[in-house]
């Protein structure tokens, strides 16, 4: 298999763990493990005892109850339980496409939702949102790209790197078309409950739709991103038993003290759900304030949901400017251009962090 270099990560290997101020993460605010089995009486005892030998393939049955749990009518035996959501992701496109097979990705797009399907032998088709429009996807747009043929539509949704969210017809209109049209639904869900106000927030497309795959994972909404805990719930039986088999060649099964520690977690999944919304509530604020401030350099969208957003640089490519930025301040954005080169002119800027305000300090400190 030759798949190109995933731009970001590449990036992200230069700065992450060298720089001093990370102002483009994607996940949420963390914690020890101390800290997780501290919310949890007699976790701490049971944590220690956990047996560390090769575990269910589909993923502990008491934390496929606990991911079941976050939706309605959904059961553990529609959910399998993956390393992280880049398994799940490169797994399912193994699965779903065959080499011809047309699919429609939305652009800008997380990048290995539209790579690994193109490099298992897919036409990608780019579905663009329209920045002056709040970075929506229209659908009109989306039809007018539908072909007889086409197999799968990728949808990301809060959405990376824009922070944009479909509303709730457009949504309910989509999972109709997929039915009438006979295609299939992935829907990226890993945002998830990071909504800006909860009357956004849509339902699942597995609460919604018996043929389509969601996404979801521990790292973005509960701050978990070290636990590698990712999933896909479906309750289309053959696509889950073809997920299952595939996962023979990459994970087998999941690491036991994550399984444990992610079944701790979604006991108190709203709790570290609600944290990280407060966090990026403030730091919304803030970044609302800078951008007023610098509005002679960048222009801003405030977005619905999720801890990114993919604000305009008004002086032409960033790249130059982020490199300066991390080369001489210590502070790390994403140049636009990682997700293709139509957006060189932005950059994507991460608000789900207690150190944000800081990073922040420090990038206004640059720019006088
Ligand atoms: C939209 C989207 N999907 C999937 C992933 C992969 O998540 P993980 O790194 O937790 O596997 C990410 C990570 O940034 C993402 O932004």
């Amino acid at each position: 298999m030759k798949i190109p270099p995933f731009r970001l990560e590449r990036y992200f290997d230069q700065y992450e763990f060298k720089v001093r101020h990370l102002l483009s993460s994607s996940d949420c605010q963390s914690m020890s493990i101390n800290a997780l089995l501290a919310m949890e009486p007699g976790a701490s005892e049971a944590f220690g005892n956990t047996w560390l030998g090769y575990t269910e393939a589909p993923g502990h049955p008491a934390l496929r109850e606990a991911i079941a749990n976050l939706y309605s009518d959904v059961s553990p035996e529609d959910v399998l339980v993956h390393a992280g959501a880049e398994e799940a992701i490169f797994n399912a496109m193994h699965v779903l496409i065959s080499p011809g097979d047309h699919i429609i990705v939305q652009s800008p797009c997380y990048q290995s939702l539209a790579e690994v399907a193109r490099s298992a032998g897919a036409e990608v088709t780019a579905w663009s949102g329209d920045q002056e429009r709040g970075w929506s996807f229209d659908l009109g747009n989306l039809k007018q790209l539908l072909r007889p043929e086409t197999k799968l539509v990728v949808i990301n949704n809060p959405h990376n790197p824009t922070g944009a969210l479909m509303s709730k017809s457009d949504f309910a209109e989509l999972v109709a078309l997929s039915q009438q049209h006979g295609f299939l639904l992935f829907s990226d869900e890993v945002y998830r409950s990071l909504e800006s106000s909860s009357e956004l927030k849509l339902p699942s497309l597995c609460e919604v739709d018996e043929s389509g795959l969601a996404l979801g994972v521990m790292s973005k909404t509960y701050g978990l991103a070290g636990l590698r805990i990712g999933w896909i719930v479906t309750k289309n039986r053959s696509v889950y038993s073809a997920l299952t088999a595939m996962k023979d060649y990459t994970s087998i099964c999941n690491s036991a003290p994550s399984e444990f520690l992610a079944t701790v977690a979604l006991k108190h999944a709203d709790t570290l759900a609600d944290i990280n919304r407060k966090i990026i509530h403030n730091n919304l604020e803030l970044l609302d304030d800078f951008f007023c401030r610098n509005e002679d350099l960048f222009q801003w969208r405030r977005p619905q949901a999720g801890p990114i957003a993919f604000p305009k640089y008004l002086r032409g490519a960033a790249d130059g400017f982020c490199r300066k930025l991390v080369d001489e301040a210590g502070v790390m954005l994403l140049p636009g251009s990682l997700y293709g080169a139509d957006f060189a002119s932005y950059f994507r800027v991460g608000f789900g962090r207690t150190s944000m305000p800081e990073a922040l300090l420090a990038f206004e400190k640059f720019l006088r």
